[in-house]
């Protein structure tokens, strides 16, 4: 260590100093003759004294900028002090999805918009794919087919249970994509929390541009090129959000939420929406409707098929499509739509999915209603695999 060598050096130093009485009382004392030795102990004195100093100062500037250096480094993982002063800084994605932001740092984070429209670099805008899941993906040999040659047109995320670890290769789409989780259960507030915990994690990478939510048991049901034109071309936001007088639609009101939620503004609909970027930012950064739904819907309420249909109904009812883009099938009655397995998937059950449908897009006519669909049982994999080149377009 060179730092206690000159504290030594400077304690000799010290040493000397204090015998400076000595000094001032031999000059005082000293006969002419001896003046010269005298004041040349003196001049060798502050020489030292100057060149400890130098050293000294020289030691602490480097330290500090070492220093400097390996906390700008940690902050960001980068070593190069300069490029915080360049553009690329600013819209680089986070390299590391695993974060330390509280719920209430990241919402906040996320929700910061640009106020001039146009973008002052090439941006290629990005469908982010948000897995909604309790562990394994157990279609993901699917999707990795669908998303095979498309990279930079796609981010994925997975909010899995708090302790899950996927096993993802680095070769996966998958690998290394699961965002800082917490527990999350159907009906609660806490399922909403999650989706927006995926929301603003997928907002963080400015080039994003649409939201889709998925869950372990969704399938996309036309090639990747297809779903991107469609949903890059769309005027609106796809989630259902119907206004049900019965029961379990305007039935689950509580006059608690007004004025803020007035009866006429409830909206029902399904959780698995796709969302632009404004829709987003109107989710993660909702501050006045939250607590309504948070004190007000429950327990029999569902908050997860209330709350964001009704938010984005009060705050930009034009920008909603007002249906899913999802098929799910709830024709075989009770709680549960239909899951489908292995003995399932032929050709005429993908085709009566895919066909026999009309919807408004971009307010016209089209027979595209649905780009992804659920629920589908781990077992329909392999023949999903077989159908898809010939029926999905892709693989
Ligand atoms: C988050 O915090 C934990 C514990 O404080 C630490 O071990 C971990 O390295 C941190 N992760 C990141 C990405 O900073
Ligand atoms: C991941 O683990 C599951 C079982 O937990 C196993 O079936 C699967 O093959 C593993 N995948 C990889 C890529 O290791
Ligand atoms: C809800 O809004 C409608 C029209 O906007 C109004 O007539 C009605 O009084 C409002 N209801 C409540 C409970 O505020
Ligand atoms: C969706 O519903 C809202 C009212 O809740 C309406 O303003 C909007 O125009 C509807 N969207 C479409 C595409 O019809
Ligand atoms: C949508 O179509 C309806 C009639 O079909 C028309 O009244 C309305 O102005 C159209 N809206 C837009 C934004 O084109
Ligand atoms: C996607 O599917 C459409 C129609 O099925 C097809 O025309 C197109 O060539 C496919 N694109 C790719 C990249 O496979």
């Amino acid at each position: 260590m060179r730092f206690p060598l000159i504290l030594s050096g400077l304690r000799k130093m010290q040493t000397r100093v204090s015998s400076m009485e000595d000094i001032k009382d031999s000059l005082q004392r000293a006969q002419p003759r001896a003046a010269p030795l005298v004041l040349l102990k003196v001049f060798v004195l502050f020489l030292a004294l100057g060149v400890g100093f130098s050293v000294l100062s020289m030691y602490m500037t480097r330290n500090l900028k070492v220093q400097n250096v390996v906390l700008q480094t940690k902050a960001r993982f980068e070593p190069c002090v300069e490029e915080q002063s360049r553009l690329d800084w600013w819209i680089r994605p986070p390299s590391n999805l695993m974060h330390n932001m509280s719920d209430k740092e990241l919402l906040w984070r996320a929700s910061f918009v640009p106020l001039v429209n146009k973008y002052p670099f090439k941006r290629v805008p990005k469908i982010a794919f948000m897995f909604l899941t309790r562990g394994p993906l157990p279609l993901s040999p699917l999707w990795e087919k669908y998303f095979k040659g498309h990279k930079g047109l796609y981010s994925i995320y997975i909010h899995a249970l708090p302790w899950y670890q996927g096993n993802f290769t680095s070769d996966s789409v998958f690998y290394r994509r699961q965002i800082p989780s917490k527990v999350s259960e159907w009906g609660q507030m806490s399922m909403c929390d999650a989706e927006r915990r995926l929301l603003a994690n997928a907002l963080l990478d400015l080039s994003n541009e649409w939201f889709v939510l998925l869950s372990e048991s969704c399938i996309p049901l036309s090639n990747f090129s297809i779903a991107y034109k469609h949903l890059m071309r769309s005027r609106h936001s796809f989630i259902g959000a119907m206004d049900d007088p019965g029961p379990y639609g305007r039935g689950r009101y509580n006059l608690n939420m007004a004025p803020e939620v007035n009866i006429t503004q409830w909206r029902k609909g399904s959780q698995w929406f796709a969302v632009s970027r404004k829709s987003a930012v109107s989710i993660v950064k909702d501050t006045t409707y939250y607590p309504k739904f948070e004190n007000f819907c429950k327990p029999n309420c569902y908050v997860d098929e209330h709350y964001f249909p009704t938010l984005l109904t009060i705050e930009s009812p034009h920008l909603l499509a007002n249906r899913s883009i999802t098929w799910v099938d709830w024709s075989r009655g009770g709680a549960h739509p239909a899951t489908f397995g292995g003995a399932d998937i032929t050709e005429t059950f993908i085709r009566s999915i895919l066909e026999g449908h009309t919807c408004l897009y971009n307010n016209q006519s089209t027979s595209l209603c649905h780009l992804f669909a659920r629920k589908f049982a781990p077992s329909a994999l392999e023949p999903l695999l077989q159908v898809a080149p010939k029926m999905l377009g892709f693989g």
